[in-house]
Protein backbone atom coordinates (compact mmCIF):
# COMPACT_ATOMS: atom_id res chain seq x y z
CA UNK A 1 0.00 0.00 0.00
CA UNK A 2 1.46 3.24 -0.87
CA UNK A 3 0.42 6.37 1.39
CA UNK A 4 0.00 9.13 -0.50
CA UNK A 5 -0.20 12.83 1.02
CA UNK A 6 -2.53 15.22 -1.26
CA UNK A 7 -1.58 18.76 -1.00
CA UNK A 8 -4.29 21.16 -2.41
CA UNK A 9 -7.35 18.38 -2.26
CA UNK A 10 -9.68 21.39 -3.23
CA UNK A 11 -8.51 22.29 -6.68
CA UNK A 12 -8.64 20.89 -10.03
CA UNK A 13 -6.03 18.39 -9.90
CA UNK A 14 -6.43 17.77 -6.12
CA UNK A 15 -10.22 16.47 -7.14
CA UNK A 16 -8.98 14.43 -9.91
CA UNK A 17 -6.31 13.21 -7.88
CA UNK A 18 -9.20 12.08 -5.19
CA UNK A 19 -10.45 10.22 -8.27
CA UNK A 20 -7.22 8.39 -9.10
CA UNK A 21 -6.72 7.55 -5.16
CA UNK A 22 -9.74 6.25 -4.39
CA UNK A 23 -9.99 3.95 -7.67
CA UNK A 24 -6.52 2.43 -7.03
CA UNK A 25 -6.87 -0.20 -4.29
CA UNK A 26 -2.78 0.35 -3.68
CA UNK A 27 -3.01 4.02 -2.66
CA UNK A 28 -4.69 4.71 0.34
CA UNK A 29 -4.50 8.85 1.07
CA UNK A 30 -2.81 9.20 4.57
CA UNK A 31 -3.27 13.37 4.39
CA UNK A 32 -5.26 16.20 2.75
CA UNK A 33 -4.79 20.16 2.85
CA UNK A 34 -5.79 23.12 1.15
CA UNK A 35 -5.87 26.67 1.44
CA UNK A 36 -8.74 27.52 2.59
CA UNK A 37 -11.86 25.61 1.71
CA UNK A 38 -12.76 23.00 4.63
CA UNK A 39 -11.27 19.26 3.57
CA UNK A 40 -12.52 17.99 7.31
CA UNK A 41 -12.93 13.90 7.42
CA UNK A 42 -11.26 13.71 3.49
CA UNK A 43 -8.53 12.25 5.33
CA UNK A 44 -7.43 10.71 8.57
CA UNK A 45 -5.27 13.73 8.91
CA UNK A 46 -6.07 16.95 7.42
CA UNK A 47 -5.41 21.04 7.45
CA UNK A 48 -6.23 23.79 5.84
CA UNK A 49 -3.80 26.85 5.99
CA UNK A 50 -0.55 27.18 7.88
CA UNK A 51 2.40 25.15 7.45
CA UNK A 52 2.16 21.96 6.28
CA UNK A 53 5.28 20.26 6.55
CA UNK A 54 3.87 19.66 10.31
CA UNK A 55 1.24 17.70 8.23
CA UNK A 56 3.95 15.87 6.49
CA UNK A 57 5.64 14.96 9.34
CA UNK A 58 2.69 12.94 11.20
CA UNK A 59 1.33 11.42 8.25
CA UNK A 60 4.48 9.58 6.99
CA UNK A 61 3.85 9.53 3.31
CA UNK A 62 5.85 7.51 0.55
CA UNK A 63 4.54 9.98 -1.46
CA UNK A 64 3.68 13.36 -1.65
CA UNK A 65 1.45 14.81 -4.36
CA UNK A 66 1.99 18.74 -4.25
CA UNK A 67 -0.77 20.19 -6.02
CA UNK A 68 -1.08 23.73 -4.37
CA UNK A 69 -1.15 26.75 -6.98
CA UNK A 70 1.43 29.35 -6.82
CA UNK A 71 4.86 30.03 -4.69
CA UNK A 72 2.90 28.95 -1.32
CA UNK A 73 3.56 25.08 -2.51
CA UNK A 74 7.35 25.73 -1.95
CA UNK A 75 7.94 24.33 1.43
CA UNK A 76 5.96 21.00 1.07
CA UNK A 77 8.57 20.58 -2.23
CA UNK A 78 11.69 21.41 -0.14
CA UNK A 79 10.30 19.16 2.95
CA UNK A 80 9.39 16.46 0.61
CA UNK A 81 12.65 16.62 -0.84
CA UNK A 82 14.86 16.79 1.27
CA UNK A 83 13.91 13.72 3.29
CA UNK A 84 14.12 11.67 -0.55
CA UNK A 85 10.17 10.83 -0.11
CA UNK A 86 8.77 10.64 -3.87
CA UNK A 87 7.26 13.92 -5.11
CA UNK A 88 4.80 14.11 -7.12
CA UNK A 89 4.63 17.64 -8.61
CA UNK A 90 1.85 19.45 -10.19
CA UNK A 91 3.03 22.81 -8.58
CA UNK A 92 5.59 24.04 -11.02
CA UNK A 93 6.09 27.26 -9.18
CA UNK A 94 8.05 26.17 -6.56
CA UNK A 95 10.16 24.39 -9.48
CA UNK A 96 10.24 27.30 -11.57
CA UNK A 97 11.05 30.07 -8.36
CA UNK A 98 13.22 27.70 -6.54
CA UNK A 99 14.23 25.29 -9.23
CA UNK A 100 18.67 25.23 -7.78
CA UNK A 101 17.64 24.65 -4.11
CA UNK A 102 14.87 21.75 -4.99
CA UNK A 103 17.85 19.93 -6.89
CA UNK A 104 20.12 20.12 -4.22
CA UNK A 105 17.75 18.87 -1.43
CA UNK A 106 16.68 15.92 -4.00
CA UNK A 107 20.67 15.42 -4.47
CA UNK A 108 20.54 15.60 -0.37
CA UNK A 109 17.42 13.53 0.18
CA UNK A 110 17.79 11.15 -2.98
CA UNK A 111 14.08 10.89 -3.72
CA UNK A 112 12.74 11.13 -7.14
CA UNK A 113 10.69 13.86 -8.64
CA UNK A 114 7.83 12.78 -10.79
CA UNK A 115 5.93 15.42 -12.93
CA UNK A 116 2.44 15.45 -12.78
CA UNK A 117 2.29 18.43 -15.36
CA UNK A 118 1.01 16.47 -18.61
CA UNK A 119 3.70 17.79 -20.61
CA UNK A 120 6.50 16.44 -18.31
CA UNK A 121 5.05 13.26 -17.56
CA UNK A 122 4.85 13.03 -21.32
CA UNK A 123 8.32 14.04 -21.67
CA UNK A 124 9.88 11.68 -18.29
CA UNK A 125 7.71 8.87 -20.15
CA UNK A 126 9.46 9.66 -23.44
CA UNK A 127 12.93 9.83 -21.77
CA UNK A 128 12.36 6.61 -20.20
CA UNK A 129 15.70 4.85 -20.25
CA UNK A 130 17.20 7.53 -23.13
CA UNK A 131 20.85 7.53 -22.22
CA UNK A 132 21.26 11.37 -21.63
CA UNK A 133 23.73 12.04 -24.58
CA UNK A 134 21.33 10.65 -27.17
CA UNK A 135 18.71 13.21 -26.70
CA UNK A 136 18.76 16.18 -28.92
CA UNK A 137 15.91 18.24 -27.77
CA UNK A 138 12.91 18.30 -26.15
CA UNK A 139 9.45 19.58 -27.87
CA UNK A 140 6.52 21.09 -25.29
CA UNK A 141 3.17 21.40 -26.72
CA UNK A 142 0.90 24.52 -26.00
CA UNK A 143 -3.00 24.28 -26.81
CA UNK A 144 -2.53 28.38 -27.51
CA UNK A 145 -5.36 29.20 -25.47
CA UNK A 146 -8.43 30.70 -25.76
CA UNK A 147 -7.18 33.69 -28.06
CA UNK A 148 -4.51 31.91 -30.30
CA UNK A 149 -6.25 34.05 -33.63
CA UNK A 150 -5.48 37.26 -31.44
CA UNK A 151 -3.05 40.13 -32.05
CA UNK A 152 -1.68 42.05 -29.31
CA UNK A 153 -4.29 45.30 -29.92
CA UNK A 154 -7.12 42.86 -29.83
CA UNK A 155 -6.01 41.17 -26.42
CA UNK A 156 -6.43 44.88 -24.64
CA UNK A 157 -9.91 44.22 -23.80
CA UNK A 158 -10.27 40.62 -23.14
CA UNK A 159 -12.07 40.07 -20.27
CA UNK A 160 -11.27 37.53 -16.95
CA UNK A 161 -14.53 35.32 -18.31
CA UNK A 162 -13.21 35.23 -21.74
CA UNK A 163 -9.46 34.20 -20.78
CA UNK A 164 -11.03 31.90 -18.57
CA UNK A 165 -12.89 29.59 -21.06
CA UNK A 166 -10.16 27.15 -21.94
CA UNK A 167 -10.55 25.27 -25.14
CA UNK A 168 -9.23 21.94 -24.28
CA UNK A 169 -8.25 22.02 -20.36
CA UNK A 170 -10.74 22.13 -17.48
CA UNK A 171 -7.83 23.74 -14.60
CA UNK A 172 -7.91 26.33 -11.38
CA UNK A 173 -8.20 29.69 -12.26
CA UNK A 174 -4.43 30.85 -12.11
CA UNK A 175 -3.10 28.03 -14.28
CA UNK A 176 -5.85 29.07 -17.25
CA UNK A 177 -5.03 32.68 -16.96
CA UNK A 178 -1.54 31.52 -17.61
CA UNK A 179 -2.43 29.34 -20.38
CA UNK A 180 -4.03 32.48 -21.99
CA UNK A 181 -0.85 34.74 -21.86
CA UNK A 182 1.54 31.85 -22.06
CA UNK A 183 3.01 32.27 -19.53
CA UNK A 184 2.19 29.22 -18.88
CA UNK A 185 3.83 27.24 -20.97
CA UNK A 186 7.04 29.54 -20.11
CA UNK A 187 7.22 28.38 -16.58
CA UNK A 188 6.84 25.08 -18.57
CA UNK A 189 10.23 25.49 -20.39
CA UNK A 190 11.61 26.69 -16.89
CA UNK A 191 10.33 23.42 -15.04
CA UNK A 192 11.65 21.10 -17.93
CA UNK A 193 15.65 22.46 -17.74
CA UNK A 194 15.29 22.15 -14.13
CA UNK A 195 13.25 18.34 -14.39
CA UNK A 196 15.44 17.13 -17.31
CA UNK A 197 18.74 19.25 -17.27
CA UNK A 198 18.36 20.36 -20.49
CA UNK A 199 19.53 23.91 -22.03
CA UNK A 200 16.66 26.23 -22.86
CA UNK A 201 18.01 25.85 -26.62
CA UNK A 202 17.33 22.33 -26.72
CA UNK A 203 13.70 22.89 -25.28
CA UNK A 204 11.13 24.18 -27.85
CA UNK A 205 7.63 25.18 -27.92
CA UNK A 206 5.17 24.42 -30.21
CA UNK A 207 1.22 25.45 -30.18
CA UNK A 208 -0.81 21.98 -31.17
CA UNK A 209 -4.57 22.93 -30.75
CA UNK A 210 -5.92 19.89 -29.72
CA UNK A 211 -3.69 19.07 -27.27
CA UNK A 212 -3.13 15.43 -28.46
CA UNK A 213 0.37 15.39 -28.51
CA UNK A 214 1.31 16.28 -24.85
CA UNK A 215 5.26 16.20 -25.75
CA UNK A 216 8.14 14.84 -28.21
CA UNK A 217 11.49 14.61 -27.78
CA UNK A 218 13.94 14.08 -30.63
CA UNK A 219 17.35 11.72 -30.73
CA UNK A 220 20.82 12.32 -32.06
CA UNK A 221 19.52 9.67 -34.94
CA UNK A 222 16.62 11.82 -36.46
CA UNK A 223 13.93 9.65 -34.44
CA UNK A 224 11.32 11.61 -32.17
CA UNK A 225 9.00 10.11 -29.88
CA UNK A 226 5.63 11.68 -29.09
CA UNK A 227 3.57 11.08 -26.13
CA UNK A 228 -0.41 10.90 -27.32
CA UNK A 229 -4.04 11.07 -25.14
CA UNK A 230 -6.53 12.38 -25.05
CA UNK A 231 -6.30 15.64 -22.55
CA UNK A 232 -6.96 14.12 -18.94
CA UNK A 233 -4.69 15.05 -16.00
CA UNK A 234 -6.21 11.88 -14.78
CA UNK A 235 -3.44 9.62 -16.94
CA UNK A 236 -0.22 11.75 -15.48
CA UNK A 237 -1.47 12.00 -11.83
CA UNK A 238 -2.25 8.17 -11.96
CA UNK A 239 1.59 7.79 -13.90
CA UNK A 240 2.80 9.84 -10.89
CA UNK A 241 1.27 8.09 -7.86
CA UNK A 242 1.64 4.83 -9.47
CA UNK A 243 4.99 5.11 -11.35
CA UNK A 244 6.24 2.59 -11.95
CA UNK A 245 3.68 0.71 -12.30
CA UNK A 246 0.69 1.75 -14.92
CA UNK A 247 -2.68 1.48 -13.49
CA UNK A 248 -6.11 1.22 -15.19
CA UNK A 249 -8.10 4.38 -15.79
CA UNK A 250 -10.75 5.32 -17.60
CA UNK A 251 -9.49 7.82 -19.99
CA UNK A 252 -10.84 5.73 -23.24
CA UNK A 253 -7.89 5.05 -25.73
CA UNK A 254 -7.31 7.65 -28.87
CA UNK A 255 -9.90 6.62 -31.85
CA UNK A 256 -7.48 6.89 -34.56
CA UNK A 257 -9.73 6.08 -37.07
CA UNK A 258 -12.27 8.95 -36.56
CA UNK A 259 -9.97 11.25 -38.33
CA UNK A 260 -7.62 12.46 -35.82
CA UNK A 261 -5.69 15.52 -37.21
CA UNK A 262 -2.72 16.73 -35.58
CA UNK A 263 -1.56 20.51 -36.23
CA UNK A 264 1.49 22.64 -35.25
CA UNK A 265 2.76 25.77 -35.54
CA UNK A 266 4.93 28.31 -33.91
CA UNK A 267 3.73 30.70 -31.12
CA UNK A 268 3.46 34.38 -31.79
CA UNK A 269 5.87 35.93 -29.79
CA UNK A 270 4.08 39.45 -30.28
CA UNK A 271 1.23 38.46 -29.27
CA UNK A 272 2.27 36.77 -26.16
CA UNK A 273 5.36 38.09 -24.74
CA UNK A 274 5.28 36.23 -21.55
CA UNK A 275 6.72 33.07 -23.18
CA UNK A 276 9.77 35.32 -23.90
CA UNK A 277 9.99 36.87 -20.99
CA UNK A 278 10.47 33.67 -19.49
CA UNK A 279 12.54 31.89 -21.60
CA UNK A 280 14.99 34.74 -21.28
CA UNK A 281 14.79 34.94 -16.71
CA UNK A 282 15.40 30.97 -16.77
CA UNK A 283 18.55 31.83 -19.33
CA UNK A 284 19.33 34.28 -16.83
CA UNK A 285 19.09 32.14 -14.14
CA UNK A 286 19.60 33.22 -10.27
CA UNK A 287 16.27 34.30 -8.80
CA UNK A 288 15.08 35.67 -12.34
CA UNK A 289 12.64 33.01 -12.12
CA UNK A 290 11.88 33.44 -8.99
CA UNK A 291 11.13 37.37 -9.59
CA UNK A 292 9.65 35.94 -12.87
CA UNK A 293 6.81 33.82 -11.11
CA UNK A 294 6.23 36.00 -8.15
CA UNK A 295 5.02 38.96 -10.48
CA UNK A 296 3.11 37.17 -12.77
CA UNK A 297 1.26 35.57 -9.70
CA UNK A 298 0.61 39.61 -8.60
CA UNK A 299 -0.39 40.77 -11.79
CA UNK A 300 -2.99 37.55 -12.83
CA UNK A 301 -4.46 38.44 -9.60
CA UNK A 302 -4.71 41.65 -10.42
CA UNK A 303 -6.38 40.66 -13.71
CA UNK A 304 -8.82 38.36 -12.40
CA UNK A 305 -10.14 41.07 -9.87
CA UNK A 306 -10.92 43.43 -13.11
CA UNK A 307 -7.20 45.99 -11.37
CA UNK A 308 -5.42 44.95 -14.49
CA UNK A 309 -6.08 45.30 -18.85
CA UNK A 310 -4.92 40.96 -19.79
CA UNK A 311 -1.62 43.08 -21.65
CA UNK A 312 -0.78 44.78 -18.08
CA UNK A 313 0.11 41.13 -17.51
CA UNK A 314 3.97 40.58 -19.24
CA UNK A 315 4.20 44.93 -19.07
CA UNK A 316 4.25 44.50 -14.81
CA UNK A 317 6.33 40.97 -15.14
CA UNK A 318 8.77 42.96 -17.65
CA UNK A 319 9.14 45.31 -15.63
CA UNK A 320 9.69 44.01 -12.10
CA UNK A 321 12.14 41.89 -14.01
CA UNK A 322 13.76 44.75 -14.45
CA UNK A 323 13.29 46.86 -11.06
CA UNK A 324 14.79 43.69 -8.82
CA UNK A 325 17.92 42.54 -8.34
CA UNK A 326 18.40 38.74 -9.71
CA UNK A 327 21.74 37.31 -8.04
CA UNK A 328 21.33 33.92 -6.80
CA UNK A 329 20.09 32.95 -3.36
CA UNK A 330 22.18 31.55 -0.65
CA UNK A 331 19.12 30.10 0.55
CA UNK A 332 15.55 29.75 1.06
CA UNK A 333 15.54 33.10 3.17
CA UNK A 334 16.96 35.21 0.67
CA UNK A 335 15.43 33.32 -1.66
CA UNK A 336 11.39 33.94 0.06
CA UNK A 337 12.94 37.62 0.43
CA UNK A 338 13.28 38.41 -3.16
CA UNK A 339 9.78 36.69 -3.84
CA UNK A 340 8.91 39.33 -1.15
CA UNK A 341 10.08 41.99 -2.78
CA UNK A 342 9.03 41.12 -6.23
CA UNK A 343 5.14 41.21 -4.99
CA UNK A 344 5.54 44.26 -3.50
CA UNK A 345 7.30 45.94 -6.89
CA UNK A 346 4.85 44.36 -8.87
CA UNK A 347 2.02 45.31 -6.81
CA UNK A 348 2.85 48.90 -7.25
CA UNK A 349 3.70 48.82 -10.73
CA UNK A 350 0.24 46.82 -11.48
CA UNK A 351 -1.42 50.14 -10.05
CA UNK A 352 0.55 52.74 -12.42
CA UNK A 353 -0.16 50.45 -15.26
CA UNK A 354 -3.62 50.78 -14.63
CA UNK A 355 -3.48 54.55 -13.52
N1 LIG B 1 -5.38 21.98 -13.30
C1 LIG B 1 -4.59 21.38 -14.17
O1 LIG B 1 -5.08 20.72 -15.09
C2 LIG B 1 -3.10 21.49 -14.04
C3 LIG B 1 -2.30 20.91 -15.02
C4 LIG B 1 -0.91 20.96 -14.86
C5 LIG B 1 -0.35 21.58 -13.76
N2 LIG B 1 -1.17 22.16 -12.83
C6 LIG B 1 -0.55 22.83 -11.68
O2 LIG B 1 -1.09 22.28 -10.49
C7 LIG B 1 -1.19 23.28 -9.47
C8 LIG B 1 -2.63 23.35 -9.00
O3 LIG B 1 -3.43 23.76 -10.08
P1 LIG B 1 -5.02 23.67 -10.03
O4 LIG B 1 -5.50 23.98 -11.39
O5 LIG B 1 -5.45 22.39 -9.39
O6 LIG B 1 -5.36 24.90 -9.06
P2 LIG B 1 -6.69 25.20 -8.24
O7 LIG B 1 -7.84 24.47 -8.81
O8 LIG B 1 -6.79 26.66 -8.11
O9 LIG B 1 -6.37 24.56 -6.80
C9 LIG B 1 -5.35 25.06 -6.01
C10 LIG B 1 -5.26 24.28 -4.72
O10 LIG B 1 -4.21 24.85 -3.93
C11 LIG B 1 -4.73 25.09 -2.62
N3 LIG B 1 -3.99 26.17 -2.01
C12 LIG B 1 -3.88 27.46 -2.41
N4 LIG B 1 -3.10 28.16 -1.57
C13 LIG B 1 -2.70 27.28 -0.61
C14 LIG B 1 -1.89 27.40 0.54
N5 LIG B 1 -1.32 28.56 0.89
N6 LIG B 1 -1.70 26.29 1.30
C15 LIG B 1 -2.29 25.13 0.97
N7 LIG B 1 -3.07 24.95 -0.12
C16 LIG B 1 -3.27 26.02 -0.90
C17 LIG B 1 -6.19 25.42 -2.86
O11 LIG B 1 -6.92 25.32 -1.66
P3 LIG B 1 -8.32 26.15 -1.49
O12 LIG B 1 -9.28 25.51 -2.44
O13 LIG B 1 -8.68 25.95 -0.08
O14 LIG B 1 -8.01 27.55 -1.86
C18 LIG B 1 -6.54 24.34 -3.89
O15 LIG B 1 -6.74 23.10 -3.26
C19 LIG B 1 -0.68 24.58 -10.12
O16 LIG B 1 0.67 24.74 -9.81
C20 LIG B 1 -0.84 24.33 -11.60
O17 LIG B 1 0.09 25.06 -12.38
C21 LIG B 1 -2.51 22.13 -12.94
Amino acid sequence: MKRVALLGATGSIGTQALEVIHAHPGLELCAAASGSRPVEGLAPLTQTGGDLTELLERAEPDVVLNAIVGFAGLPATLWTLERGIDLALANKESLVAAGDLALAARERGGGRILPVDSEHSAAFQCLDGAEPGSVHSLVLTASGGPFRHRDLHELESVTPSEALAHPTWRMGPKITIDSATLMNKGLEVIEAHFLFGLPYDRIEVVVHPSSVVHALVRFRDGAALAHVGHPDMRVPISYALTYPERAATPVPPLDLASGLILEFSAPDEGAFPCLALARAAGEAGGTAPCVLNAANEVAVEAFLAGELPFTGIPEVVERTLSAVGTPPAAGLDELVERDAEARRVAGALTREVVH
